[in-house]
């Protein structure tokens, strides 16, 4: 049964890449959100799938959230070290910090043996902190890097929890419905055709610098994100899909 279950997984995944333009579109058996290691099963999937694409001097861009957080734990230590950077993608995004960019950034770099370089900086500054920020020296330097990064691993979430964990005023959200947002990734929101609807005022990558990455990591999974996942993979700025049977299964139902 297990097998055959890979088997039909394996027809998905190719559908899914097919449908959606994916360079790859990984699968894994079981739900997300019923199950915890399926979330592990995720993320060791991300972390072969990132040591089977490094090459020495690479830059590797991570979000925060919780997906992205089981990466650095399901990566080996690697010996020798890799030379490599991780960088956040994105400033703060108003997350708890053991979800932060920043704190799995420097884990992940930690796990590989490479360096690592943090933004700390609060999200929703005015745009005259902003300038500020954006114009020291050390910090313009730091976003060079982080937006010629080779690499993105980054999750999905949907809009309106995502806009409830990051603490976002009632008339916000209601906003946000009305635009009808649906996906998240990197504090950008998307409605169901994949069209950008809202942004969070952040320093980083943008959705123009995700053009030039070379390779685009996005995990996600859980049936309940499945609407999220199709609503993200409308957009133009994805490459390879790490995902579980549970998303997968909801995204079928829609299409
Ligand atoms: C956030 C990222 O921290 O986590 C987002 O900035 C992502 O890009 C979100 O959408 C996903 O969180 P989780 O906990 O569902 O993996």
């Amino acid at each position: 049964h297990f097998l055959s279950c890979l088997k039909g997984l394996d027809l998905i995944a190719r559908e899914v890449e097919r449908r959606f333009g994916y360079r790859r579109v990984l699968i894994t058996p079981g739900d997300a959100d019923v199950e915890d290691r399926v979330k592990m099963q995720m993320g060791r999937l991300a972390a072969e799938y990132l040591l089977e694409i490094l090459k020495p001097g690479m830059v590797i861009a991570v979000t925060g959230g919780t997906t992205m957080a089981v990466i650095p734990e399901c990566m080996k230590q690697m010996i020798p070290p890799l030379d490599v950077m991780v960088v956040p993608g994105r400033g703060a995004l108003g997350e708890r910090v053991e979800i932060q960019a920043d704190t799995i950034a420097a884990k992940l770099a930690q796990k590989l043996g490479g360096d690592y370089r943090l933004l700390h900086i609060p999200e929703n500054l005015g745009t005259e902190a902003m300038e500020t920020i954006t114009g020291v020296p050390s910090i313009k330097e730091l976003l060079k890097t982080i937006k010629n990064a080779d690499v993105l691993l980054h999750g999905i979430g949907r809009a309106e929890e995502m806009a409830g964990r990051r603490g976002f005023k009632e008339r916000d959200i209601k906003l946000l419905k009305e635009r009808g947002a649906v996906s998240e990734t990197l504090g950008f929101y998307f409605n169901k055709k994949g069209q950008i609807v809202h942004s969070t005022t952040s320093i980083g990558l943008n959705l123009e610098d995700l053009k030039r990455i070379r390779h685009k990591i996005t995990v996600a999974g859980g049936s309940s994100k499945g609407e999220a996942i199709l609503s993200f993979s409308r957009n133009k700025y994805h490459d390879v899909l790490i995902t579980d049977e549970g998303a997968v299964k909801t995204i079928m139902k829609i299409i």
